[in-house]
């Protein structure tokens, strides 16, 4: 009687992600010829809870590298909800015959995939955010993209302001971090860029405003991320809309709206602002992306072939290395200083 074939299943949790198709293709087209049996589950970690699932084979691949989002699907489903959802998933990882499991995601889906791993689970991990604030990995795919659709957005935004010498405000993704706004605001030659990471005054803000119209100049470009707060007479303003995901992290969003509301209202130059959203996750990844991601999915396969659980495929340099899922969910990779300093340099 030949060996029983390794079941491993991959599942996409989270926000989707451009790139996340091509960490599929990759596990498959790495797996498949050394004789595993690769099992879709369905909307997240979802799909393991309610039996929700797709065999994988090298034909369901074919034809998916430059797509974006997730032929899986995604969710923010909290396995760790309560005692029975933990029980359910590692009951359902038996009834699946399951070996292992790769989960794709972000700093949730990796907390919640190390935590099972903690109660005995065989996974591993694949990091995962437009963001680029998981711990222990240079970069994360997604990324780039996000930062090309924002940049290519400020170029487009450029012209308007110039022509109607307004300010105009940019507000991108960023929940903790200010990754895409400090990327997109260099890359876009931005005037002010605004991160969680550093929060500057309102006042701050306006003489930065001021001054390059003092210099002839007579429009302004602010990016702006989702997450960031400024001060202003001693009260520090941000906007979380008060709607929670399972996680209880609050939606996010109009930081921007307030401050050119605000602008408008103390310095008397005309504002708009553009929210560019989920534009940001959507659509097909760079080719950096999608290189990035077949890295990690290749380096993720090699963890599976060796049975190194527990771990997650990361970027150290130019290498493809392997990570403890604890470190990757120790803390979250907030803009470095290198960074800070560049945006301090090259914004007004
Ligand atoms: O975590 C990635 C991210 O894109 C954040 O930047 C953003 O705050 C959040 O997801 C938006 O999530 P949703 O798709 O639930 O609106």
């Amino acid at each position: 009687m030949s060996p029983k074939s390794k079941r491993v299943a991959i599942l996409t949790g989270g926000g989707d992600c451009p790139g996340l198709n091509a960490v599929i293709r990759g596990l498959v087209r790495r797996l498949k010829p050394e004789g595993y049996t690769l099992l879709g589950l369905l909307d997240g970690w979802e799909g393991l809870l309610m039996n929700k699932t797709m065999e994988l084979d090298f034909r369901s691949v074919s034809g998916i590298l430059n797509v974006g989002g997730t032929i899986l699907g995604t969710s923010r489903t909290n396995v760790l909800k309560d005692e029975t959802t933990i029980k359910k998933a590692f009951e359902q990882f038996k009834a699946l015959d399951l070996d292992a499991l790769v989960a794709i995601g972000g700093e949730g889906t990796l907390y919640v995939t190390n935590e099972l791993f903690k109660r005995g689970m065989p996974v591993v991990g694949v990091p995962k955010t437009i963001d680029n604030d998981i711990n222990a990995t240079d970069f994360t795919f997604g990324f780039n993209t996000a930062v090309e659709v924002a940049t290519q957005a400020i170029d487009r935004i450029h012209t308007t302001a110039e022509s109607h010498k307004r300010v105009m405000v940019v507000e991108v993704m960023g929940r903790h971090a200010g990754w895409i706004a400090a990327y997109s605001g260099i890359a876009g030659g931005a005037d002010v860029i605004l991160m969680p990471e550093h929060v500057l005054s309102f006042k701050e803000i306006c003489a930065k405003l001021e001054k390059r119209f003092q210099r002839g100049k007579k429009f302004s470009i602010i990016v702006v991320a989702e997450g960031a707060r400024f001060e202003k007479d001693g009260e520090e303003i941000s906007v979380a809309k008060s709607r929670t995901d399972a996680f209880g992290r609050p939606q996010l969003g109009g930081i921007g709206q307030t401050l050119a509301n605000m602008i408008e209202d103390t310095i008397h130059i005309e504002s708009r602002v553009t929210v560019i959203g989920h534009v940001q996750r959507g659509g097909t990844p760079t080719a950096q992306d999608r290189i990035l991601a077949s890295q990690l999915a290749s380096g993720a396969a090699d963890l599976i072939l060796e049975e190194k659980f527990g771990q997650m495929s990361a970027l150290r340099g130019t290498k493809i290395v392997s990570v403890p899922l604890s470190d990757a969910t120790a803390k979250l990779k907030t803009v470095s200083e290198d960074i800070q300093k560049l945006v301090e340099n090259f914004s007004e």
